[in-house]
């Protein structure tokens, strides 16, 4: 078990990215830290996960997308884990609004809240934890749909915005022991649940959460891989996860 006595925290482990990457960390022995805005999600995703990874989980009723719900995680770990060794940074829904035009003042500040200041948030909360940690990483996830940020309204300028971060958050590394990370993704991650409830044509089209998230890990673990991106897409994901273990 590769991530025993190692703590994980996945800022939206609720979602179709995050609830994957709980799954594989605690399948590799983590103890795994997951937030929400709801208690009630945070209740069924314990139900999902069953019972024999009760005790590696803590989950915390958070909005971690805001100061506050950063430094009630941040209080967590202090008292109770006592230390942080991995973050995944994969907060945040796709939005889907058709042009800026349609979007309202009340939208742009929703988007800008739950994408690009929720990773500022994530970063400045959480890299103190880590830089002078060794053996520990810092995973941001981003779309590629940010490197053309042509179409999708907001939602591509914000991938690209995430991107940006992303970019100086890396260059920022460059001075700490952690190792940060972008892990890119091109095409679709869907939870498991959904994903059941798809016909096999549609499945081919998606890529489903739980064997997804097993690239978090890899890249957690990979000692080589300092301020790099890893571009993941439907067509090359095995082999990228092949290469990084
Ligand atoms: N899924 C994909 O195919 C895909 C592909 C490329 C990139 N990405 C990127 O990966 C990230 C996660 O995607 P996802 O599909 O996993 O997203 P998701 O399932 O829609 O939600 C992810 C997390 O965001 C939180 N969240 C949702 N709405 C929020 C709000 N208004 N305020 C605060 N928190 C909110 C949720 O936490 P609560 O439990 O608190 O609601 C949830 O854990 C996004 O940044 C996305 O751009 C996803």
């Amino acid at each position: 078990m590769r991530f025993s006595d190692q703590i994980v925290l996945i800022a939206g482990a609720t979602g179709n990215i995050g609830q994957g990457a709980v799954r594989a960390f605690l399948r590799q022995g983590a103890t795994v830290l997951i937030t929400s805005r709801s208690e009630e999600r945070l209740l069924q995703m314990k139900g999902l996960l069953g019972e024999s990874h009760a005790h590696k989980l803590f989950a915390v009723p958070v909005d971690i997308t805001t100061p506050d719900g950063c430094e009630r995680v941040r209080t967590v770990i202090e008292n109770r884990v006592k230390r942080l060794d991995h973050v995944v940074a994969c907060t945040g829904p796709q939005w889907k609004h058709s042009t800026l035009v349609q979007t309202s003042l009340e939208q742009y500040d929703t988007i800008c809240q739950t994408s690009l200041t929720a990773h500022f948030l994530l970063w400045r909360a959480f890299i103190p934890m880590l830089q002078d940690q060794p053996d520990s990483s810092y995973t941001i996830v981003t779309s590629a749909a940010g490197e053309k940020p042509t179409m999708a309204g907001l939602s591509s300028v914000m991938a690209a915005a995430v991107i940006a971060l992303s970019q100086v958050c890396r260059n920022e590394s460059q001075a700490y022991v952690t190792r940060v990370n972008e892990l890119r993704i091109a095409g679709r991650v869907t939870n498991d649940e959904h994903y059941a409830t798809l016909a096999p044509g549609q499945q081919s089209q998606v890529m489903k959460s739980s064997e997804f998230g097993q690239i978090f890990p890899a890249v957690a673990q990979q000692k080589s891989l300092r301020g790099g991106i890893v571009h993941v897409d439907m067509r090359n994901f095995q082999k990228t996860k092949q290469e990084l273990q």
